[in-house]
């Protein structure tokens, strides 16, 4: 029976329908009549996560505010689900949450597919693209030629740019690239601006095979090698991409420190994509990680902004304004072993949510925690609160309306942990569920989304649940989660410890139910907000 209806419901899913509510499906909780249709639309697409329209999407780019407008680009094909010649889809919002889809950026010339890169408000006009007054903005790009690709070149990637003079609505590519020409490196990409103010200079990072790359330019076209980063330090068990580079004042202390952001495939801490970031101090042509961090590196090899399987390629936004002050991140949310596969068929892949980031001191460390953007806050709609729960039954929450837990920020305090598990399962009535938590015996956090409906369409999907170390040994423990239809973000010790996980179950979750071993542990308080979205 089981099989039958999968079967079904896979052919559903190829039309753009799925079967969500079937009662036999699990074949133990009895039978119900239901036989509810909802289209992949309505049981997939996010409410508050960005996807394209339509089609493929990877990373993130280019990435900047201007004007009251976040603007965000990103890797896109239009004409097919898969990964194929790349162009920069582009959106904008207004509060980081609600994205308009614009016209396509940046496409693919003979020159080549663009890759991934950044983009920066030339605010002093450096680069004399400005026209009239206002400031032009500056991309920049990795340039990557299929058929050098194909004929096995070497030097396959280059750098070059593009402006627009209005606000980032068109783009114009630049006459004179590349305005960096391949070194006989064959991974050469992904470059990433940041205005140096100490310096009065532009600084631009990009990943090479197994480093990270600095190079500086006083007019974003001209630029000079400074130095190399990485080829010893850190996790390498595949390929460095998409790097950042900035500086960040430390919370408490006031310093400043240079955050290095980056990416490797494969090689995360759960198999495949994940994120890396290093912490030390810029001279305006070295980067030197801070010995305090470097030390803590070598006890942990390597610092991962998200230990969850899907937040990838992440970089942070330019030009927030000071007054503002914030970084604010954001990832592609799937990971290279399976985004090709996951079973939706108008678009593919979605971005995490925006995030802010924070560098705080921790002993003689220095670490990134990260939380959800405070615009989230605006969109809470139902609250529902309680406290001092003691654990000694598991404590069950569903929804006054039986809504789904589909759209819902979840915090809650824990206290009283000991050497037990603290396990939170959510679940529907198909019989999918999602379980992750705290063992605290091994000091580590887990998520588990080998039950949480399809997972079939590649095995590394759903191979074996993902693991994080838990750093704190606080017998108090604060979580906060953000569930989408297809997505959970859990930040576990105010941020220190992130999990981003993405799932297809075959109707949505609707139950929270909460366990805890140790017999002291109670809730000492939780908000469970609904959120809403036009
Ligand atoms: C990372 C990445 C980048 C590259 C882009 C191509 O996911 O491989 O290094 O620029 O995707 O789409």
């Amino acid at each position: 029976m089981k099989n039958t209806l999968k079967t079904k419901a896979t052919i559903l899913t190829a039309s753009l329908f799925v079967l969500v509510a079937c009662g036999q499906k699990n074949g133990k909780k009895g039978t119900t009549s239901q036989n509810t249709v909802l289209s992949e639309e309505a049981l997939y697409r996010p409410y508050f996560h960005f996807t394209p329209e339509e089609k493929w999407m990877n990373d993130p780019n280019g990435m900047f505010y201007y004007n009251g407008y976040y603007h965000l680009f990103f890797q896109h094909y239009p004409d097919s689900t898969v990964w194929g010649p790349m162009h920069w889809g582009h959106a904008v919002s207004t509060d980081l949450l609600n994205w308009k889809e614009l016209p396509i950026a940046l496409y693919p010339d003979e020159s080549g597919y663009i890759f991934s890169g950044s983009a920066v408000v030339d605010h002093e006009n450096t680069s004399g693209f400005g026209e009239n007054g206002a400031p032009p903005v500056i991309a920049m790009y990795t340039i990557h030629n299929p058929e050098k690709r194909d004929n096995d070149q070497v030097d396959v990637e280059t750098q070059g740019i593009a402006y627009s003079t209005d606000e980032g609505m068109t783009w114009t590519k630049y006459q004179g690239n590349p305005v960096i020409e391949n070194p006989g490196i064959r991974d050469f990409r992904d470059p990433k601006i940041v205005r140096d103010t100490t310096r009065n200079q532009w600084v631009m990072v990009l990943a090479a095979q197994d480093r990270a790359k600095f190079y500086r330019s006083d007019n974003l076209k001209d630029w000079e090698f400074l130095s190399d980063f990485g080829v010893e330090t850190g996790a390498h068990g595949g390929v460095w991409e998409c790097p950042d580079f900035f500086p960040m004042t430390v919370e408490d202390t006031g310093e400043t420190k240079w955050v290095l952001i980056q990416s490797v495939n494969p090689g995360g801490p759960n198999g495949g994509s994940a994120t890396q970031y290093f912490i030390g101090d810029f001279d305006g042509t070295t980067f030197i990680l801070d010995p305090g961090f470097e030390a803590e590196l070598n006890k942990r090899k390597a610092f991962w902004i998200d230990y969850g399987k899907d937040n990838y390629a992440g970089v942070t936004w330019s030009g927030i304004p000071d007054s503002d002050g914030r970084k604010l991140f954001i990832g592609w949310m799937s990971n290279w072993e399976y985004a090709q596969q996951v079973p939706t068929t108008a678009w593919r892949s979605a971005m995490t949510l925006p995030r802010e980031l924070r560098l705080v001191k921790t002993g003689n460390t220095y670490q990134l925690a990260s939380q959800p953007v405070r615009e989230l806050k605006d969109f809470r709609a139902r609250a529902s609160k309680k406290h001092d729960i003691a654990l000694n039954t598991p404590f069950v929450y569903h929804t006054e309306s039986n809504a789904a837990l589909n759209s819902t920020e979840i915090s809650l305090t824990l206290e009283g942990i000991g050497n037990g598990t603290s396990v939170i399962q959510l679940y529907n009535k198909e019989g999918d569920s999602l379980t992750f938590g705290l063992n605290s015996q091994k000091k580590e956090f887990f998520i588990d989304r080998t039950k949480t409906g399809k997972t079939g369409f590649s095995e590394k999907f759903a191979e074996k649940k993902s693991v994080a170390p838990r750093f704190s040994s606080s017998a108090t423990l604060d979580i906060h989660i953000v569930l989408d239809k297809t997505s959970i973000e859990i930040f576990y010790d105010n941020g220190s410890v992130v999990m981003t996980e993405i799932f297809f179950p075959e109707a949505p979750f609707d139950t929270f139910r909460l366990t805890a071993t140790d017999s002291e542990a109670v809730i000492k308080e939780i908000a469970i907000h609904q959120l809403k979205f036009d």
